[in-house]
């Protein structure tokens, strides 16, 4: 069945990269793209840079026609008003951004980002008319304890609790250990797999199989080119939420090809299996 979701790979920039600097990296990895003759159709590629270089990579993208998504870091869960330094979900949705991250564990740790934010964060991205991806994640000590799959679900729960059929199927989740982020050390391909299937086993139980199918669960921290295949090996994980290894336009436009070779080859499979099934 996952042969059936297109995987996203997304770059999370972080605080790097200023307008020219994102202009030039976008334009490098496109070409590199287009030079390894690169089906677009593949995978979906996402860039997320700082706000101060939205607007320069939408221009770019649009001029040259690029098959390249923006997406945005954080989102203020208000529309207007007095709120110094806020930035609302209909301004990135001009600009654009197919994509908003909420929540990442950096801006729970430095912020205060609770879940009741989170919550209002997703509805409000989810208004405009983008996807959220929502960061879970558990820390070492909730590993230690081995409660890693009931903490990252259980973030989950709170968020995606009163969305309509069709809100939940726009929704992406990245489950992003804490332990594994930046720190290049990633989790294990089951480990991934497990919380993925775990996420996506409770949106079948809120929203039935149908939505749950349609659900696309990442893996972050520390995922590169090197360990992109493996982190891939089970079935539920549809790409990535890349931070260090989309800061090079040589190291992820290789990554991308990759998860698209791994997108391939599910296909096939599933193609295979339901021909099987038909004789
Ligand atoms: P990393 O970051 O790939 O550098 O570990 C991932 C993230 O924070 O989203």
């Amino acid at each position: 069945m996952s042969a059936l979701r297109v995987p996203l790979v997304a770059g999370n920039w972080k605080m790097h990269f200023d307008h020219l600097q994102a202009t030039y990296f976008v334009q490098k990895l496109s070409w590199l793209l287009r030079d390894a003759h690169f089906n677009f159709s593949d995978a979906e590629i996402a860039i997320m840079p700082p706000f101060t270089a939205i607007r320069s990579v939408q221009v770019l993208v649009h001029s040259d026609r690029m098959h390249i998504k923006i997406g945005a870091q954080n989102v203020s869960s208000l529309s207007e008003g007095a709120f110094t330094g806020d930035v609302s979900a209909e301004m990135l949705q001009k600009l654009d951004c197919s994509y908003v991250i909420i929540g990442h564990s950096e801006r729970r740790k430095y912020h205060p980002e609770d879940d009741a934010n989170v919550v209002d964060k997703v509805r409000a991205t989810l208004a405009a008319g983008m996807k959220p991806i929502l960061c879970v994640g558990e820390s070492f000590e909730e590993r230690r304890q081995g409660i890693e799959l009931d903490y990252a679900v259980g973030q989950v729960r709170d968020v995606i609790r009163d969305l309509s059929d069709k809100q939940a199927e726009n929704m992406l989740v990245a489950y992003e250990p804490v332990w594994a982020i930046g720190k290049g050390n990633s989790a294990t391909a089951q480990d991934a797999q497990d919380a993925a299937a775990a996420i996506r086993g409770l949106f079948a139980r809120t929203y039935g199989e149908r939505v749950a199918q349609k659900v696309r669960v990442l893996y972050g921290g520390s995922a590169n080119a090197s360990n992109a295949v493996y982190l891939m090996q089970g079935p539920d994980v549809d790409g990535f939420l890349v931070g260090g290894a989309s800061l090079d336009p040589l190291e992820f436009s290789k990554m991308i090809r990759l998860v698209a070779l791994v997108a391939r080859k599910r296909r096939k499979n599933a193609q295979a299996s339901e021909e099987e099934s038909t004789h």
